[in-house]
């Protein structure tokens, strides 16, 4: 580990990132399964293998472990084939827990799954939301800023109502492909003690969006419509690893000449469902 650099200059390749230990909560994919479609990547004709999803996610929470990090697990729900994206089950944020609340009805009941969690592990502060928000699937967080999606899940009221609990100012970005309906799925925080550290595919947001994202990550790595596809974006960073599909070739370099150590995993089988690495994780953050 190296001393952070506080110049606000982007690191240079011979400068490695400093990382912190983090607590993650995943859920095993026992019974995931694709039956019904809410998004364009999930189509009920096409065969799910089971045991390799299950190997797949295995080799995630392993190589999490290896790093240093926490994982806690969920108990699945053998009627809720999605909760393996324990990324959507709520937002975390010095140690106080927004809940979710799910656009669809087939994922509804996920909700309470992941608020009796945090209560039962002793979170005081675990609000049942008012609004549609999907969790860490349309919020990420920066050192000062929640950066929220909306356009397909997440209702636009969920980000003042998110910006009232959390005591932080959102910065609400429309997402206007069907393809990345979440904002986890078009752009990853890559350091969350920095305001200017992520990567995203610009396609992906609305014109004025896409000129937000410019103003406050003019340094941003910016991906192509290969690595966004192969869904590049839907990664997690501790600060200086990078876990991400392993397809999304485009990103390693850059990853690397900013002094990420990026971690190629392969998640195929859970790409069926429309998620991938960070899809799986939800961030317990404080
Ligand atoms: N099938 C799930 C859905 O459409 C996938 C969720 C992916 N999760 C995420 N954080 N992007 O809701």
């Amino acid at each position: 580990m190296t001393q952070r650099d506080t110049s606000g200059t982007q690191r240079s390749c011979e400068e490695p990132s400093v990382y912190t230990p983090r607590r993650y909560l995943m859920c095993p994919p026992a019974y995931f399964a694709v039956t019904y479609s809410i998004n364009p990547w999930m189509d009920p004709a096409k065969p799910v293998d089971l045991p390799l999803a299950v190997a797949q996610w295995e080799s995630l929470r392993d190589t999490y472990r290896a790093l240093g990090h926490t994982v806690e697990e969920l108990v699945p729900d053998p009627e809720l084939p999605d909760m393996v994206y324990a990324a959507n089950g709520a937002l975390v944020v010095d140690g106080r827990v927004l809940g979710a609340r799910f656009a669809h009805p087939e994922r509804a009941r996920e909700a309470a799954v992941h608020r009796e969690w945090y209560r039962e592990r002793g979170f005081t502060e675990v609000r049942e939301p008012e609004h549609v928000n999907e969790g860490e699937g349309d919020f990420a967080v920066t050192a000062s800023w929640l950066l929220a999606g909306r356009g397909f899940r997440s209702s636009p009221l969920s980000h003042p109502e998110a910006q009232e609990f959390f005591g932080r100012p959102v910065v609400g970005l429309d997402l206007v492909d069907p393809r990345f309906y979440h904002l986890d799925t078009a752009l990853c925080v890559l350091d969350d003690t920095r305001d200017d550290a992520v990567m995203y595919y610009p396609q992906a947001f609305s014109p004025g969006s896409r000129a937000v994202l410019a103003r406050l990550f003019p340094d941003a790595i910016t991906a192509g419509e290969d690595d966004a596809r192969a869904f590049g974006l839907n990664a997690v960073s501790d600060g200086r690893h990078v876990l991400l599909p392993q397809a999304a070739v485009g990103l390693f370099e850059p990853l690397r000449e900013r002094g990420y150590e990026p971690i190629g995993v392969d998640l195929g089988e859970l790409l069926k469902g429309g998620g991938s690495v960070k899809c799986c994780t939800a961030e317990l953050r404080g």
